[in-house]
């Protein structure tokens, strides 16, 4: 034998002596719960079969070793982790990115030491099952992607530890339930379903991201959307929201992302430190009815990078701040990388400042309003024609 090759011979027996060694220390522990076992098999009879295409991760539960017992050998089964602490429980189970149809098995609700519930974005139908609301130690759930209806369930109030929850790209309908007792929940994608009624005034304040983006939610922003002092991302676009875009999310402490696009908006407060405390660096109101001045306070914003404001109903001149924050380079706060004016009536001459801008430099737009000349050979002024006099007149008698 080479040296070579005995080196190996050695590794691979003292390989042989520690899987002996683990299989005799953890012998008692590594036995699946048979409550546990239960249920993935009931999740996997459930399933429709036709659905598991072979190479898929169900097609590969076979059962005849068992389920947690694949610390040592190589038959692990495929989307389960179990607790190595509280041994022999399902701590994990994700089956994702398959196109299992089925409906989601109440018996889940028996894996009770569950942290995390993957089931994205396969083909699942039926209602999103109430009992999974006990399953105290769920962190992590991800339902997003698949074809379910009916209500979210409020018994998910009861999720305590639950840190993200997906459930976006389903049909789910009816109004949110009150998530308030989720102290922990920093992460709510609820967009792309039919969820109507209004914002919940009690969502938890430990959230940083918020999206509820195409639903069918009406009415206001309620104004205790302060209490969440952590909030970075909010995006509530392409609902039927109303009324003001109230201006403590102009003042807010930590909001970078607002999203309120394709609603009703009709009015605008101004905040009281007029957006200089701001951390807002996108902004997109574009697609709603605000009507009035364009806001000089959002040319104060420190970190606003992109603005846009497109397809409103504003008017008046183009303020000569706004110009300035795109045309000119600044060396404390942030320029308008993005400056949508496009689709209002704002009038009056472009403002000096933008004449010098190059394509490229920042992406701009005031393409179909009621200025006085825009001129193609501005690359700004692209994108649509200023509108008739006629249309500019029978909005504002006085746009000249
Ligand atoms: C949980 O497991 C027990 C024991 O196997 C069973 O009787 C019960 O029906 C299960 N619960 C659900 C909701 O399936
Ligand atoms: C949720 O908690 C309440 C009270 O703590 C309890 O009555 C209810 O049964 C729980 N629901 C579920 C689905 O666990
Ligand atoms: C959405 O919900 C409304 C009721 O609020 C219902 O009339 C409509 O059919 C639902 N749309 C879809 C696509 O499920
Ligand atoms: C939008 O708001 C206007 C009033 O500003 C109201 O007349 C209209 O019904 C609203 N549309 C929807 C879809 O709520
Ligand atoms: C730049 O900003 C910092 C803090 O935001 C401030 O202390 C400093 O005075 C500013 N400098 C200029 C030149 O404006």
């Amino acid at each position: 034998m080479s040296k070579l090759s005995s080196t190996l011979y050695l590794c691979l027996r003292f390989l042989v002596f520690l899987n002996t060694i683990s299989k005799l220390l953890f012998a008692a522990n590594s036995r699946t719960y048979p409550a546990d076992i239960q249920v993935l098999k009931d999740l996997k009879h459930g399933v429709d079969h036709r659905s598991i295409a072979p190479g898929s991760c169900l097609s590969f539960w076979d059962f005849s070793l068992d389920p947690c017992d694949n610390i040592f050998t190589e038959h692990f089964t495929c989307g389960l982790r179990c607790d190595r602490i509280v041994s022999g429980y399902a701590r994990t189970l994700d089956v994702s990115d398959n196109s299992f149809s089925g409906s989601i098995p109440d018996s889940l609700s028996n894996l009770t030491r569950l942290r995390r519930l993957g089931l994205s974005r396969n083909s699942l139908s039926g209602e999103i099952p109430v009992i999974l609301g006990s399953l105290s130690h769920l962190e992590e759930l991800y339902l997003d992607s698949n074809h379910l209806h009916g209500p979210i369930p409020s018994s998910f109030n009861n999720l305590t530890s639950l840190r993200r929850l997906e459930i976006q790209q389903n049909d789910i309908s009816g109004e949110f339930p009150d998530l308030g007792s989720l102290k922990n929940l920093y992460f709510l994608d609820a967009s792309d379903n039919n969820i109507s009624g209004g914002v919940p005034a009690t969502l938890p304040t430990s959230l940083v991201e918020l999206s509820i983006r195409n639903n069918k939610l009406g009415g206001n922003i309620p104004d205790n959307i302060e209490n969440m002092r952590f909030l970075q991302v909010l995006d509530l676009s392409h609902n039927i929201l109303s009324g003001s875009i109230l201006s403590v999310l102009f003042d807010h402490p930590s909001l970078e992302q607002l999203t309120l696009s394709y609603n009703n908006f009709s009015y605008l407060e101004v905040p009281g430190d007029k957006g200089l405390n701001s951390k807002l660096i996108a902004l997109d109101l574009s697609y709603n009815k605000l009507r009035g001045f364009l806001p000089a306070f959002m040319a104060s914003m420190a970190k606003l990078a992109a603005l846009s404001l497109e397809h409103n109903k504003f008017t008046g001149m183009i303020p000569a701040q706004y110009a300035l924050k795109a045309a000119v380079p600044r060396t404390n706060t942030s320029s308008f990388e993005r400056l949508l004016l496009g689709g209002n009536y704002l009038f009056g001459p472009i403002p000096g400042p933008l004449l010098g801008l190059k394509p490229g430099s920042a992406q701009v737009s005031l393409a179909d309003n009621c200025l006085y000349r825009c001129p193609d050979a501005f690359f700004f002024c692209q994108g649509g024609d200023q509108k008739s006099l006629v249309d500019c007149k029978s909005f504002g008698p006085a746009i000249p």
